[in-house]
């Protein structure tokens, strides 16, 4: 793909779609990773001489603008982050007088940031009036939004049909390369570990993953759907009875496949759905009515964790329990302890892991943590994601 590298953005207006889409509560950001990550190719437009117009949506406004969904403290934040200011072109049309205004007050090497994309109805339709409108603003479209690639919309698709430069920006180089070398290329053994509470949003990525993996790990939610299909207990745990066909399937062509699937052999269960729960310890398979799994149990994050030690590669994806409440997150957390303490290439997808690792404090420990949610999953799964495929090299 053609990047930020292979274009001269001197003077001229650069249109940079960006995933700022944090998490907010009260106006405050509680997760800057995806701004952090952008900050490369920002400083790269700003260093060569750009105009630099930032864009990006933030949650699901459906089209109307809503004031808890302005991009305003975002752009309060990157400017502390980059050490410049981001001038917030407030405008609920997104591409409107303001917008407009402020562009054409832009010096070389000055960056915007305009109102949420999805402040426009048209945005997630990808309706070609506004794909125009946005590419009217620029001489030069960069697509760096890696977590939103597999959506086709307006401000990362729509717009490259309107532009003659359409390029990707470092942030969507890095988690190209990165998660796509792991599964492709990756070096062996390669461990896949999945977590997360549905099998069925994980049906594509087992399937993929059991043609690629030496070993696959499955923890989370979705371990119990296993465990009831192969007879056990799970009390009122999570379960997808619907899949318990698909479940023992997966073993048996895994076995086929001569992939090693681990699950988990014992259990944390709590009394109710809180970090205040009773808790106790079982084997799988062993849940006493009306509890309730919501961890991998200690001899599970003793097996799991033997069996990413020899590993060269590591994917993971999907959290081993409902580690947002402290006395369920042990399993996650050994783990994020196990990858931080192998020699192997660590990449984290999916948002849920990635926040759990940045949580637990073991961020600095991974070769890669991917900025996608969505995006990082159907990339696992092999498919083409249109923000990807929209920039054409242009
Ligand atoms: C994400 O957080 O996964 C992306 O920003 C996409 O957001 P969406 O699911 O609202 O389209």
């Amino acid at each position: 793909k053609k990047s930020v590298d292979d274009i001269n953005v001197k003077g001229k207006r650069v249109l940079v779609r960006c995933d700022f889409n944090v998490p907010l509560i009260d106006g405050k950001i509680t997760d800057e990773n995806r701004l952090v990550a952008a900050l490369p190719t920002i400083k790269k437009l700003i260093a060569d001489g750009g105009k630099v117009i930032l864009c990006s949506h933030l949650g699901k406004p459906k089209g109307e603008p809503k004031p808890e969904l302005s991009l305003a403290p975002v752009a309060v934040r990157l400017s502390e982050l980059l050490g410049q200011e981001v001038k917030f072109a407030a405008d609920p049309e997104v591409v409107g007088p303001n917008a407009k205004a402020a562009v054409e007050a832009m010096n070389d090497g000055d960056v915007i940031l305009l109102e949420n994309t999805r402040y426009r109805a048209e945005e997630t339709k990808n309706v070609d009036e506004f794909s125009e409108e946005l590419a009217s603003l620029c001489d030069v479209f960069v697509n760096d939004a890696f977590g939103t690639a597999h959506r086709a919309h307006c401000s990362n698709v729509g717009v490259t049909k309107y532009v003659d430069t359409a390029v990707v920006g470092y942030l969507m180089q890095k988690e190209i390369d990165f998660l796509g070398n792991a599964v492709e290329h990756p070096e062996r053994p390669f461990v896949a570990i999945l977590g997360g509470a549905k099998v069925s949003s994980k049906i594509s990525v087992i399937e993929r993953l059991l043609d690629k993996v030496d070993t696959l790990i499955i923890g989370g939610g979705m371990a119990y759907t296993f465990a009831k299909a192969q007879g056990g207990k799970i009390g009122i745990s999570l379960c997808e009875d619907d899949y318990m066909e698909y479940a023992l399937n997966m073993l048996k062509k895994a076995e086929e496949k001569g992939v090693k699937l681990l699950l988990p052999v014992d259990n944390r269960i709590g009394d109710k759905f809180s970090n205040d729960a009773n808790i106790q310890v079982v084997k799988t398979g062993e849940i006493p009515d009306g509890w309730e799994g919501m961890d991998i149990g200690p001899e599970t994050e003793k097996l799991f964790s033997e069996a990413v030690k020899g590993a060269k590669t590591v994917v993971w994806n999907g959290p081993m329990g409902c580690f947002e409440m402290s006395n369920f997150a042990h399993g996650t957390e050994a783990m994020a302890k196990a990858l931080a303490e192998t020699d192997a290439v660590t990449i984290i997808g999916g948002g849920d892991s990635a926040a759990a690792v940045n949580q637990l404090g073991y961020g600095d420990k991974m070769t890669h943590i991917s900025t996608g949610g969505g995006a990082s999953l159907e990339f696992l799964e092999g498919k083409e994601l249109p923000g990807v495929a929209a920039a054409n090299d242009k």
